[in-house]
């Protein structure tokens, strides 16, 4: 058997323990080694008169048997005396059992104010001011186990307890939040609604029952809770005649009761009434996140029900006119320069790791293949998001505390340089009236020189404030896609660290949200939480790494929808699904199957070489062969092409008016190259054909330059070298 539970050294407050269960717990405490405070005012059961002898008679009879007490006679209601006494006498406080009480049983028309406020006075506010004083001591020593006592009348409710019942809910109101804020100072706090025979219960409970039902069958269980060993915090227990039970809330499905752009109506809810309050598969929320997570969703639900083409007929026209002189308004363009070792620490942060090999080029810098992970585009865009700059938009007076990020997408026009300094444009592109909140889309360009390296769009979600009369969509929105509906053709999973979010932070992301536990505690969280671009990270680096061996270039854009949170130290599994050059994924948390990243995808550039293709990744195209062969006859003569040309050749594709591949034909460096994507340098000249048209200038059939002004082919940059460009294709017929 494991060792015995014993409380040598610790200091124990049991209020109310001159008698009934307060006595049991103080002898049990002691005869385990506890140091005790007796505490109890000795008035009778109704609250009235006080007296030394109850205390004074538990503390003789711990000490006739060896034990350690001191006795206190005040009442609770003065809570810091008590706590005095355990300081003075033995230097400290551990435990502090909330026990004392009173009744004053009245039938609900019956009761006067003194009946309730005494009530009140001695079962809450005397467990608060009780805990209270102990509350810093703990905390400082950075241990506390406290002890709530409430009732199966405030649970059920019960006759002729209305005062009573209402202050023993209290008190587990008082538990359930203590239980939160003192977590992380190893301070847990647990109730009990007890059954015991006791001058209390006397004149209800037969006189066997009050026998029978005896507080030593309660007393293990406080003494559990109260242990140093037990983990359990924000419990509540049933128990009595040694028997033990726990409780738990639990919540119907419920059903959805409004629609969008039309009033609530109590006919609704009576129509629904059988579905609102039928139990099966309820669920069994247990923190106030898995309570209100649900309402956000219902929001979501009813926003995202099919669009109406009628303004809401009570929408102020007048109110709009803050939003849309907000839409275009240009927050002031900004730079951000970034060495390798930003670029390094992004990857760590996203959990790049050495433990694999193929990750080392994101995370050394000295690799002959050394990259910036696409994502790291998110990171130039994010000071437009941070220092209030969203607040300054004259027209948006929101209130930002209520924003949450909603989505993002981020779009790169070539491979991020592996460091480099990036001129940043922020503009608001759009606001969405969305009923319950309000959507800021924010498009941010970013720019090495002139060059337009990266495109981001925030879309950030602010609860309230909606239902102004505004647009519901907007064209300029990147849309979310939803996956595909079979299982995922790929899952990659990767646990992150409890200092995940700490690590993160260090690419300038600094809420406190994510590494303060009270600030944390303030919004609502058990505990601090990752940063939902840290999540956006991991899934990125699982696509590239599942269907792009890790090539940056291959990487075009991603989408992504936040859902829920993530604690550090959870493990992220990204689900995937390849469908030609889109890969559709959504991210979950392992551990608890929640979806924290939905409808999001990843958009590749096909493989180059015609070699690596699969006719679902663009292998349809005909031009792809001719590339590839151009590829391969340059191998010979390359240098002497090289030579003459002199410039980098893009090609856009295009299949049905959108670009379906990008190929590169470098003519200038060493025996020149072709491949599939944009060009990893600058393009000196961009062509756009299609790929039938393409395949006719090939065959001789058409004439570029007829192509070109006819606009057939379009062409970007220095146009003159496309003329060079078919010179030289003649003179090297091969080719
Ligand atoms: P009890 O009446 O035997 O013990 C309560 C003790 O608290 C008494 O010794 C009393 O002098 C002391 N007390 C009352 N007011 C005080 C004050 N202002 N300051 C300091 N001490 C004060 O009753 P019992 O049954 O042992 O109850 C203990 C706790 O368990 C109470 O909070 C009660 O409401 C609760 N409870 C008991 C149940 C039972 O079946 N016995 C059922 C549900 C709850």
């Amino acid at each position: 058997m494991a060792s015995p539970l014993r409380f040598d050294g610790r200091v124990v407050l049991v209020t109310g323990a001159g008698g009934g269960l307060g006595r049991a717990y103080a002898l049990a405490f002691a005869e385990r080694g506890a140091l005790v405070i007796v505490n109890d005012l000795g008035g009778d059961f109704k609250g009235v008169g006080k007296g030394s002898s109850a205390a004074d008679k538990v503390v003789a009879e711990i000490r006739r048997k060896g034990g350690k007490a001191v006795a206190n006679y005040d009442s609770v209601e003065a809570g810091e005396k008590l706590v005095k006494t355990a300081l003075d006498t033995f230097g400290r406080i551990d435990v502090v059992v909330n026990n004392a009480g009173i009744l004053r049983d009245r039938s609900f028309s019956r009761i006067s104010d003194e009946d309730w406020d005494i009530i009140h006075r001695v079962h809450l506010r005397g467990s608060f001011q009780v805990t209270r004083a102990a509350w810093d001591h703990m905390k400082k020593q950075n241990y506390g186990r406290i002890l709530m006592t409430s009732s199966a009348s405030g649970i059920y409710g019960n006759f002729g307890q209305a005062n009573y019942g209402a202050a023993k809910l209290g008190i587990l109101g008082l538990c359930n939040t203590l239980a939160i804020e003192g977590r992380k100072n190893n301070i847990h706090c647990n109730t009990i609604a007890p059954s015991a025979g006791s001058r209390m219960t006397e004149t209800v409970l037969p006189e066997d029952l009050v026998e029978a039902l005896k507080p030593e069958y309660v007393a293990p269980l406080v003494l559990w809770l109260c242990h140093e060993s037990c983990e359990e915090n924000g419990g509540l227990f049933e128990v009595g005649a040694g028997w033990i039970g726990k409780l738990r809330w639990e919540r119907t499905l419920g059903a959805i009761v409004r629609k969008r752009n039309q009033p609530m109506t109590p006919e609704a809810v009576r129509d629904n009434w059988e579905k609102i309050c039928d139990f099966s598969n309820a669920s069994k929320p247990q923190t106030i996140q898995e309570s209100t997570s649900g309402i956000v969703e219902v929001l979501h639900k009813v926003d995202s029900e099919g669009i109406s083409p009628n303004r809401t007929s009570h929408a102020a026209p007048a109110a709009t006119s803050g939003f849309v002189g907000a839409v275009g308004h240009k927050l002031p363009s900004f730079s951000s320069s970034y060495t390798e070792l930003q670029s390094i620490m992004y990857a760590l942060g996203v959990g790049a790791s050495v433990k694999n090999p193929k990750d080392l080029k994101f995370v050394y810098e000295g690799s002959a293949d050394f990259s910036c992970l696409p994502t790291f585009g998110v990171i130039v865009a994010q000071k437009s998001m941070m220092n209030g700059g969203l607040a300054e938009v004259p027209g948006l007076s929101f209130n930002f505390a209520k924003a949450l990020h909603g989505e993002q997408y981020l779009e790169l026009y070539k491979p991020l340089p592996r460091s480099g300094e990036l001129k940043c444009e922020a503009v608001i592109a759009d606001i969405l009236d969305k009923g319950s909140g309000v959507v800021i889309v924010m498009d941010v360009h970013s720019y090495s020189g002139k060059e337009l390296i990266c495109y981001n769009q925030f879309s950030v979600f602010v609860v309230g404030s909606g239902g102004f009369g505004g647009k519901r969509t907007s064209e300029k929105l990147k849309a979310a896609v939803a996956v595909p509906n079979r299982p995922p053709d790929a899952v990659l999973r990767d646990a992150t660290s409890l200092n995940q979010a700490a690590l993160y932070r260090l690419s300038g992301d600094w809420n406190p949200l994510h590494i303060d536990p009270d600030f944390a505690s303030v919004a609502g969280f058990e505990k601090p939480i990752l940063h939902g671009l840290c999540t956006f990270g991991f899934s990125a680096r699982h696509v590239l790494q599942q269907f792009a061996d890790n090539d940056v270039s291959r990487f075009k854009a991603i989408k992504v929808r936040f859902a829920k949170p993530v604690y550090p130290g959870q493990t992220l599994q990204t689900e995937m699904w390849k469908e030609g050059n889109r890969i559709h994924f959504q991210t979950k948390v392992q551990e608890t199957g929640d979806i924290v990243i939905s409808n999001a995808y990843v958009d590749l550039v096909p493989a180059s070489g015609v070699s690596t293709q699969t006719p679902s990744e663009g292998g349809e195209l005909q031009s792809a062969l001719v590339f590839g062969e151009i590829g391969r006859r340059l191998k010979s003569v390359g240098h002497e092409v090289v030579k003459k040309a002199n410039a980098v050749f893009e090609w856009h594709i295009t299949k049905g008016g959108t670009v379906a591949a990008k190929w590169t034909i470098d003519l200038k460096r060493g025996s020149g190259e072709v491949y599939q994507g944009p060009a990893k340098g600058s393009a000196d000249v961009t062509i756009i054909i299609s790929d039938e048209d393409f395949m006719e200038v090939v065959l001789g059939k058409l004439d570029p330059q007829k192509a070109f002004f006819s606009g057939r082919l379009k062409a970007r940059g220095n146009i003159m070298l496309s003329q060079k460009l078919q010179m030289i294709l003649k003179d090297y017929a091969k080719l």
